[in-house]
């Protein structure tokens, strides 16, 4: 019997992966997928879906400690740390059987092993997996990224021995940390301190930057910062670690050498693409800066081959790699397709939640657009108000000043996370502001300020 020669093999099973092996095989293209660890990738396994799960209990030990503000009092309240981490544990399994039970009911084949690629011969692409040969037509990569593990002296010692984590460990720790330094105050590391500060941990987050939440609109990182030190948690900005021990973090700060003694030290420094070991350059696939170099539907330099999701360092979200997925599989089927790289929303899920779409102010000018920033409070909702006492939040618009078409939108305060997905499709379509004040939003909800905040723009 002839070697069956699949239409499309994908090497990868998280977001990116498992997506366009749903796309493809409802396509009819006949589908096999490799994946070495459990299916879902990062997103469900160790990063979003998990940490999702974390910050939810300490959402509701949160609003528990501050009951008594809305009127609701009680004899205090705890968290039990193992059982969120038994919690989280459940919700992923639940996740991951549902990721298995799709490629089953799409007809996908599955084999749960680690991918070599082998080359490249007359009928398609050939690798290997579990000790089997297999060759695909069209080769999908989306091998996704690990965390960023720099030489600063002392740092990969510390993960070996246990003292250092990374958003992997963290997840699995049994008990809370009495004192926990966070390395790198982007988005796993303020997700992560605002979940153990929560629960009970001094937080001390050392940051190389003059600011939190990376790309984050500083306005707006700086109020989620105050949020943070209003709970206790302790930033240095503007430091950089220079070494790790076994008990404490050493950085450059304000000048100096300063030790930070700690119990458990979180490592969040940004993530490294996954383009080597697996055979990758045998098919001579461009790689800039360690990651794939893809265009925005995800072709590579080389025909026939496709890269989607953190694996082509782009934009490193989940939902990315999701688009991404789906925008390779249509170039594969001939449909036109392309990935707005400029309106992809971007959440951190602490509490205050932040959410952005869109250019900041600073992006749109470093393009010579002209534009108008106007901030606003989230307290011009009645819901916003109703629901919280002493609450800071504001949305942000950035706007064109020639044609008042909406460029960007970025905030901080409830629900931010569930209204930005509007706001995307706003900037996706840069829709004028004329345009977004005919429509109806519901009321009261906190999403009537984006309207109003369109209405001050003259
Ligand atoms: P990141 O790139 O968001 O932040 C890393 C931070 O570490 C930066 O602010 C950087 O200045 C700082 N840094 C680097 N070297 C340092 C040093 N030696 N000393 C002190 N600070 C240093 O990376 P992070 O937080 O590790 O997240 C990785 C990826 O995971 C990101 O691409 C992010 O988009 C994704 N992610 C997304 C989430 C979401 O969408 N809610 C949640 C968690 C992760």
């Amino acid at each position: 019997m002839a070697e069956k020669v699949y239409e499309l093999i994908i090497i990868g099973g998280g977001p990116a992966g498992y997506n366009a092996a749903e796309r493809a095989s409802e396509a009819g293209l006949s589908v096999l997928l490799a994946e070495g660890r459990a299916l879902g990738g990062v997103c469900l396994n160790e990063g979003c879906i998990p940490t999702k799960s974390f910050l939810y209990s300490a959402k509701i030990f949160d609003y528990a400690k501050h009951s008594a503000d809305y009127g609701v009092k009680f004899d205090g309240a705890s968290i039990d740390h193992s059982f969120v981490v038994d919690r989280k544990n459940r919700v992923v399994k639940t996740l991951t059987g549902g990721v298995a039970a799709a490629m089953r009911a799409h007809g996908v084949d599955v084999v749960s092993a680690y991918a070599e690629i082998l080359g490249r011969s007359a009928t398609g692409f050939e690798i290997s997996a579990d000790g089997k040969k297999y060759t695909g037509r069209r080769l999908l990569v989306c091998t996704g990224s690990s965390p960023a593990l720099p030489p600063i002296p002392g740092l990969r010692e510390s993960v070996a021995s246990g003292f250092g984590l990374t958003n992997r460990e963290i997840l699995d720790l049994r008990e809370v940390p009495k004192r926990l330094c966070v390395i790198g105050g982007g988005v796993i590391g303020t997700e992560m301190a605002s979940y153990f500060g929560s629960v009970g941990s001094e937080v001390t987050v050392i940051e190389m930057l003059d600011h939190i939440g990376g790309p984050t609109d500083t306005e707006i990182a700086n109020i989620l910062k105050k949020n943070y030190e209003k709970r206790g948690i302790k930033f240095m900005l503007g430091a950089k670690v220079t070494s790790v021990g076994t008990s404490s973090v050493t950085c450059e700060y304000e000048g100096k050498q300063v030790e930070v003694g700690c119990d458990k030290v979180l490592i969040a420094i940004g993530r490294r693409a996954h383009t080597t070991g697996f055979g990758l350059e045998k098919l001579g696939v461009l790689c800039e800066r360690g990651a794939i170099v893809t265009d925005g539907r995800g072709r590579t330099n080389v025909a026939g081959v496709w890269a989607a999701g953190d694996v082509n360092g782009r934009s490193m979200l989940a939902h990315t790699a999701y688009r991404e997925g789906e925008a390779a599989v249509r170039d594969m089927l001939g449909v036109k397709d392309e990935v707005n790289y400029d309106a992809i929303p971007s959440v951190i899920y602490t509490n205050p939640e932040v959410a952005s779409a869109g250019l900041s102010g600073d992006a749109a000018r470093a393009r010579g657009i002209d534009v108008i920033e106007k901030t606003v409070t989230m307290k011009m909702s009645g819901r916003y108000l109703a629901e919280n006492e002493k609450g800071d939040g504001v949305i942000k618009l950035v706007v064109g000043r020639e044609h008042k078409n909406l460029l960007g939108v970025h905030m901080i305060g409830s629900y931010a996370s569930e209204i930005i997905y509007g706001c995307a499709v706003m900037v996706e379509k840069e829709m004028r502001l004329s345009e977004i004040e005919k429509f109806v939003f519901p009321h009261p909800t906190v999403s009537e300020v984006v309207r109003e905040a369109c209405f001050s723009i003259k």
